[in-house]
């Protein structure tokens, strides 16, 4: 399976909903997860992120690992998104920023 880390957080682009044949990815208020259980590993998502916040599982960074979890666990709660978005006006300032999830809202 394919996880959204630590770094869509406040930078939300939404690329990534677009080429989803799936359509599994969900939407938190300045975040997005992907359900494990759907994702087909397909991989296309992982290159459209312009914050490359993308990873293969077997491909996490170790401070990432958390991010399994916290995918599986938000995508049962959080609504489905399959449009793209306008991104936060503040993105680009968010983009790269350690420590962010603190910044995580439910
Ligand atoms: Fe969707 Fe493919 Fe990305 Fe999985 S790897 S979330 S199926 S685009
Ligand atoms: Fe997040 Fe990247 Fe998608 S910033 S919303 S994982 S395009």
């Amino acid at each position: 399976t394919f996880v959204v880390t630590e770094n869509c957080i406040r930078c939300k682009y939404t690329d990534c909903v677009e080429v989803c044949p799936v359509d599994c990815f969900y939407e938190g208020p300045n975040f997005l997860v992907i359900d494990p259980d759907e994702c087909i590993d397909c991989a296309l998502c992982e290159p459209e992120c312009p914050a490359e916040a993308i990873y293969s599982e077997d491909e996490l960074p170790d401070d990432q690992k958390q991010f399994i979890e916290l995918n599986a666990e938000l995508a049962v709660i959080w609504p489905n998104i399959t449009e793209r978005k306008d991104p936060p006006a503040d993105a680009e300032e968010w983009d790269g920023k350690p420590g962010k999830l603190e910044q995580l809202e439910r």
